[in-house]
């Protein structure tokens, strides 16, 4: 996409961002606000949840976040040749306008931008190569495939535009209880039904030729979700603008905006694995009887429980990756959803590159691809290969040309072994392998996605991952969350599950 329709439409959302104003219910608030929430997991998600659960509840209520491990999350970095390099999430798209927003409202630099060039390997050579020019690509483009990729281009935009509209709605306060009702308030039953198909599906259904999705299409998939055309539609058509130009990272590594966004709620840390989380009723002698959730934890300093009166969980449920337990819940817990996530091996290298074993001829001095996407066949044991540039740019620095040594990046299915390792490089003298179970693996049609419910006061905010993962998305959970646990506990039912939001909010434009 141009990068002048999306400034234009960037300024056009910031717009709404800044200058809306929330329709707050004019019934008077019935509740005292809540006086302590726990939120599970300090990621991305978890940091957000607590920034906006401090917006929409104020200054008085306590916020735990409970996290054994760094907090990020799968935002994390690794050294190598004494710089920091990112090994989990890594770009965000130009219009992520909350983790844009973090940012600004953090003071956060965005990391200085080095131009990067685009190949596509097929397990033997290289079967496409950007060039510098626009137009020469362009041309490239349109020789091979016709028109396919300008209607793809045209293709992700609607789905974008459509997908956009979230911001709006969270702009005027609503929020919705499932992913399900959330993208049926965004683009209807149309919108709705790129979950249950496949990419390919609905790629094919509006015309795209096959060829065009295996060597093209596949190959963004396999870099942004090292999955196959077969994932759903909408976390296809967000792989796709990883094509766009203008995706930027945080300077300084992607995490920082984690531990910035926990400061700056000024909510408390607590250095703990969440082991258990049971809802009790307790009987009030002035009113009804109330209930509380006790959050059972084990950390460096021994086991405990604290109860709150609204718990958060930011970390996938699935396949005991949290191994939390529940008790005193009668309502569903995730494990009737199932579903498993997809393993994937971050693996940096500080080597030079055996350039012939991508078929390329020329000298390496002359080769500055810096990103490699791959073809789905089984010749490929890498979704990808990139040049990585460090989370901060030094002064003057430029990316080394294939002939020298440098950090390279390969997303794998599986870790590399010495003699992978000796077919792809010439030389290395570090390799850091991190596994990662990374996002869901993707088998439309999807039945249910979880709920955002899980219990009268205990909110999901990983389920959104089943329509799509990335750091903006949970950031969106996150808000939908706070949003929800407030309209919620202040009884705001008309800020829930409205449909036809679009049409009725134009007006208020
Ligand atoms: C290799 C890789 C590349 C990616 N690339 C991109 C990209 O380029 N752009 C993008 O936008 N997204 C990308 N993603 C996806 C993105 O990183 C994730 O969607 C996002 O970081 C998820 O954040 P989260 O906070 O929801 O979950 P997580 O980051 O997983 O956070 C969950 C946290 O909960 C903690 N936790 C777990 N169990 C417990 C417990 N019992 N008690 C307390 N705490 C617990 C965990 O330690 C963890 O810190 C990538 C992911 C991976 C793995
Ligand atoms: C997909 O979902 C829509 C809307 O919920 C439904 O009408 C349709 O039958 C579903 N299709 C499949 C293939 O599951
Ligand atoms: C969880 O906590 C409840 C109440 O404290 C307890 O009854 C239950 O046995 C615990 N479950 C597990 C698996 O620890
Ligand atoms: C580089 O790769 C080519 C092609 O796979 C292979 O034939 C060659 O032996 C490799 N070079 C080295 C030095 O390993």
């Amino acid at each position: 996409m141009s990068v002048g329709t999306w400034t234009q439409r960037v300024f056009l959302l910031l717009g709404i961002y800044h200058s809306a104003t929330r329709t707050l219910a004019s019934t008077p608030e019935l509740h005292e606000p809540p006086a302590n929430i726990a939120v599970v997991g300090a990621g991305i998600g978890g940091a957000a949840a607590a920034f906006y659960l401090r917006q929409e509840f104020g200054p008085t209520v306590k916020i735990d976040v409970f996290e054994p491990a760094d907090v990020g999350g799968r935002l994390a970095t690794a050294e190598m040749a004494n710089q920091e390099y990112e090994t989990g999430g890594m770009v965000i798209h130009p219009l992520n306008l909350h983790m844009k927003h973090f940012v600004d409202k953090l003071g956060i630099s965005v990391r200085q931008e080095v131009p990067s060039k685009k190949a596509v390997f097929d397990g033997s050579e290289l079967t496409f190569e950007e060039s510098d020019w626009f137009i020469v690509n362009f041309l490239r483009m349109l020789w091979r495939y016709g028109l396919n990729y300008l209607f793809m281009q045209m293709w992700v935009e609607s789905v974008m535009d459509k997908f956009m509209r979230i911001y709006q709605y969270q702009q005027y306060g609503y929020s919705f209880t499932s992913m399900e009702r959330l993208l049926h308030a965004m683009g209807g039953d149309d919108f709705l039904s790129l979950m249950n198909h496949t990419l390919e599906e609905t790629m094919r259904a509006e015309g795209f030729a096959q060829i065009f999705l295996n060597n093209v299409v596949a190959p963004l998939t396999r870099q942004t979700y090292g999955q196959s055309v077969r994932i759903n539609g909408l976390a296809g058509a967000l792989s796709l603008t990883g094509a766009d130009s203008g995706l930027w990272a945080v300077d300084g590594g992607n995490k920082r905006v984690c531990s910035g966004l926990l400061y700056h709620s000024k909510s408390d840390l607590i250095r703990a694995r969440v082991t258990n989380i049971s809802f009790k009723v307790r009987p009030s002698k002035t009113g009804p009887s109330t209930g509380f959730y006790e959050v059972s934890y084990v950390g460096d300093g021994g086991a405990g429980h604290s109860m709150y009166d609204i718990v958060v969980i930011a970390t996938p449920l699935h396949q005991g990756q949290s191994d939390i337990s529940f008790s005193g819940l009668s309502s569903p817990v995730v494990s009737q959803f199932p579903g498993i996530y997809h393993q994937v091996f971050s693996i940096l290298v500080h080597g030079v590159l055996n350039t012939s074993y991508l078929g390329v001829t020329r000298p390496a001095s002359e080769f500055t691809v810096s990103e490699i996407l791959t073809a789905d066949s089984k010749d490929n044991v890498m979704y990808s290969l990139t040049s990585v540039d460090p989370v901060h740019i030094p002064p003057g620095y430029s990316r080394p040309p294939a002939s020298q040594t440098k950090v390279w990046k390969v997303f794998s299915p599986r870790a590399l072994d010495q003699e992978d390792l000796r077919r792809m490089f010439l030389s290395w003298d570090s390799v850091s392998q991190t596994p990662w179970l990374a996002y869901p693996t993707y088998r439309p049609p999807q039945r249910l996605t979880p709920p955002f419910i899980l219990h009268s006061r205990l909110y999901y905010l990983s389920a959104v991952e089943w329509a799509a993962s990335s750091m903006e998305m949970s950031a969106i959970s996150a808000r939908n969350i706070a949003l929800l646990a407030h309209h919620r506990w202040h009884k705001q039912m008309g800020q829930i599950d409205q449909e036809d939001l679009h049409t009725r909010l134009r007006g208020e434009l």
